[in-house]
């Protein structure tokens, strides 16, 4: 299959929403990642979404609409601060977990009587999906387990040849997925960090908690026990406080022959000298949105990654460091 990469624009939107329309993947830009879509009522589309990912058929899709679907076809109603929620932070960076009403197809949810809706803030992400004007299913367009895309490049790099269009809107601008909030429960608990944080949701519905995986549990969001964004080469993870281990790792791969880099915040990197570093950035905000360029980025000009836990300065951090340890850790 030729994989076709157009911008956005009347005509090549059209397309798109032909081929949603007609059970085709398509994958569009959002203001977190690069999402492949599907036609969330059609179970032959939504398979073919986990086909052309690899992904594990037991981690379910978030449904994206635009911001005038009425989801109450779709989905519960269950507290009344999910209505403030919706009012302060959508269209946005949040992914709200409602209960089903059982509209779409069952592959969505892997069979679970939740529904994950996002209605992205990324202008163009809103075109496609009002031109398509149905619920779309899609998670992140990359081969799963590999580092989530903030380009079209980055989706044409894992899905060429697997999909008949990507629409390039450029590089994504909170470089991070979405938070994913259970708001089926009293008090809204979160399933993924992201750009949205727990104190954000507190301030305004008074109440946020984290969800914990107790080992026995039944999981809650799938998707977190699975590797995730990892790099195609080798990689370690070091603490701040052992920066020294990790220039000594650094020196004796040089000297095995490897070709290293060291992926930091810009405090690490003002402490080193006389090595090849990527500067992801100061803020939390920076660093939300650089550091799956900066894996990129990283994997393409070297064979062993070196990862040193970043510090920013807001609770997005916690978002962050979960995909940046995932990413780096070497096991
Ligand atoms: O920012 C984002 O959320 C991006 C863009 C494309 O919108 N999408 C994304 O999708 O990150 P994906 O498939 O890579 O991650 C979806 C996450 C997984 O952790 C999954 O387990 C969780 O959302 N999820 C989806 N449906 C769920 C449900 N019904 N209940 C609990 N967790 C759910
Ligand atoms: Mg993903």
């Amino acid at each position: 299959m030729k994989t076709l990469v157009l911008k956005p624009d009347k005509e090549s939107l059209a397309i798109a929403a032909d081929i949603i329309k007609s059970d085709g993947l398509v994958a569009f830009p959002t203001e977190t990642v690069y999402g492949l879509g599907a036609l969330a009522t059609s179970g032959k589309a939504v398979k073919s979404v986990y086909e052309a990912k690899g992904r594990p058929s037991d981690n379910p899709l978030i449904v994206h609409v635009h911001k005038d679907y009425d989801i109450s076809e779709l989905v519960y109603d269950d507290f009344p601060y999910v209505e403030k929620l919706r009012k302060a932070f959508l269209p946005g960076p949040l992914t709200l977990v409602y209960r089903s009403k059982g509209m779409v197809a069952s592959e969505v949810s892997c069979g679970l009587d939740s529904l994950a809706i996002r209605i992205p803030s990324d202008e163009n992400a809103q075109a496609f999906l009002r031109a398509c004007d149905v619920p779309v299913a899609a998670p992140s367009a990359n081969v799963s387990k590999h580092i989530s895309p903030v380009t079209a490049e980055h989706v044409y790099e894992d899905l060429n040849g697997k999909i008949p269009l990507i629409l390039d809107g450029g590089r994504c601008s909170g470089g991070i997925e979405s938070t994913v909030l259970d708001v089926t429960t009293e008090t809204p608990l979160i399933l993924r960090s992201g750009l949205v944080t727990s104190e954000m949701i507190k301030k305004v519905v008074g109440k946020c908690e984290y969800a914990q995986h107790k080992e026995g549990d039944k999981i809650k969001s799938p998707g977190v026990k699975y590797k995730h964004y990892s790099p195609k080469c080798k990689t370690k993870f070091f603490e701040r406080k052992d920066l020294d281990k990790a220039v000594e790792e650094y020196k004796s791969a040089l000297n095995r022959g490897l070709t290293p880099i060291i992926l930091c915040d810009d405090e690490i990197k003002s402490q080193l000298m006389n090595v090849n570093a990527i500067d992801i950035g100061k803020t939390s905000k920076e660093l939300a949105e650089n550091v799956y360029e900066a894996l990129h980025e990283a994997e393409k000009i070297s064979d062993f990654i070196i990862g040193i836990e970043l510090v920013g300065d807001s609770e997005i951090d916690v978002g962050v460091m979960n995909r940046f340890f995932k990413a780096t850790r070497d096991d």
